[in-house]
């Protein structure tokens, strides 16, 4: 808390996650409330890699006319024209009068004008979901700096209305979001399969494709799906749930193939539901379908020799990949896309576990073809090398100073 002429600036700052589904969210049963129509579950990664940083702040000194605002990666965002951002703040906003009702002797923050300035580390033109790390960071920071006693997964039914993705990134680990069946909502909430610790193991390569085409936002696409897919009432209804047993099965016994099997599964299912749509939705490029190949023929040459599934894609709304390993199949998974891509073609290997990778020996693929490679080399720009990771922490380090004023990163 700072203090000036003006009266006090209430701070508090956190980082979020983000996560990737490998059980995925499509498909809304209330637009409004922004409730699911499956379960899905997802891996947090690392904040040492990816991580929105935000700090709330609230001051009797903020003009009151201006109301709250929220600055995103250095440009203001139109929150008062967000029924999201909304629901989120008048959410938190009602419980902290709630706490201010219960004990008089603290002070009426509820009724503050909220400024809250937010930086990702990673650049939003990568095409990597921010949402979900971003309503996470801002509900998280406004619960803090509001003294909140709600848990995570209460939270997380705040979360759900900005991002529906964004309730699974205040927990890490493995973590479910359990669509409910409430019409109101209270009973679709995110909790912890598993704590990072469980299976520290898991590690991420997200494969950044440059994409000239803007694709369809995941909110319109799963409108799309929900109306015209005659695919997706299976997918929905006997699939997933089935699936969301198996996953979370596969993750307590820390079963790699049940695991990769599954989330190639219900990426392939979550795609194929997109094309099933009218007008068709393709989200996967050439560069996608080459990643594909590779981890194809990393699986195939390991399913020869005996052994399980090494590698697991998966995709969401764009063309990036993102490949799922395990930290003992380092050089066998990411060694071979590093062997591949070389280190001319990407800005670089970047993540906390980028460093530790060294380039496989590659005699050994026979089964992949030179196309592929060649593709994948033209259209993958970055490598981000990371891993399952925590969730949402407290942070001293302010975006906005002493005065109220934004601190520029
Ligand atoms: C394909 O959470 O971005 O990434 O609730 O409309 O904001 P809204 O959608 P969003 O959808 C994410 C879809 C997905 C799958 C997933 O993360 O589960």
């Amino acid at each position: 808390m700072g203090d000036n002429r003006q009266g006090p600036v209430y701070r508090s700052s956190t980082t979020a996650p983000v996560n990737i589904a490998v059980i995925k969210y499509w498909g809304k049963r209330d637009a409004t409330l922004n409730l699911p129509t499956n379960s899905s579950l997802s891996v947090t990664l690392s904040q040492a890699s990816l991580r929105t940083h935000t700090t709330a702040s609230c001051s009797a000194h903020y003009a009151a006319h201006e109301g709250d605002s929220l600055l995103l990666n250095g440009s203001a965002e139109p929150i008062q024209h967000s029924p999201r951002t909304q629901a989120c703040l008048g959410q938190l906003r009602s419980l902290r009068s709630s706490l201010e009702a219960s004990d008089p002797s603290l002070p009426k923050l509820s009724g503050l004008p909220l400024h809250i300035v937010s930086t990702n580390n990673f650049p939003t033109a990568a095409g990597l979901a921010s949402s979900a790390a971003g309503f996470a960071a801002l509900v998280r920071s406004i619960a803090d700096l509001y003294a909140l006693p709600q848990s995570a997964t209460e939270l997380s039914r705040i979360a759900r209305q900005g991002s529906g993705s964004a309730c699974r990134s205040l927990m890490g680990g493995y973590v479910a979001w359990r669509a409910g069946s409430a019409a109101d909502g209270s009973d679709s909430l995110a909790d912890e399969v598993a704590p990072p610790a469980h299976w520290p193991q898991m590690r991420a390569l997200v494969l950044v494709v440059s994409a000239a085409k803007k694709h369809l936002p995941s909110t319109a696409g799963m409108q799309v799906t929900v109306k015209t897919s005659s695919l997706f009432p299976t997918r929905a209804d006997v699939v997933v749930p089935r699936r969301m047993q198996n996953m979370e099965q596969a993750i307590r016994a820390r079963d790699f193939d049940a695991f990769a099997r599954l989330t190639m599964q219900d990426s392939n299912g979550f795609h194929a539901v997109c094309l099933d749509s009218w007008p068709p939705i393709a989200y996967l490029n050439d560069v996608s379908r080459a990643a594909v190949r590779v981890v194809e023929a990393i699986n195939q040459q390991s399913t020869d020799a005996g052994a399980g599934l090494l590698a697991a894609y998966t995709f969401d709304a764009g063309p990036n990949a993102v490949v799922y390993y395990l930290e003992r199949d380092t050089e066998r998974v990411a060694g071979v896309f590093r062997a591949l891509l070389g280190n001319e073609r990407v800005e670089g290997w970047e993540g906390s576990y980028g460093q530790d990778i060294k380039p496989a020996e590659m005699e050994e693929l026979a089964t992949l073809d030179e196309k592929a490679v060649e593709t994948l080399r033209a259209g993958v720009s970055r490598v981000i090398c990371t891993g399952v990771g925590g969730g949402p922490e407290k942070v001293d380090s302010h975006l906005v100073d002493e005065r109220g004023e934004p601190v520029w990163e």
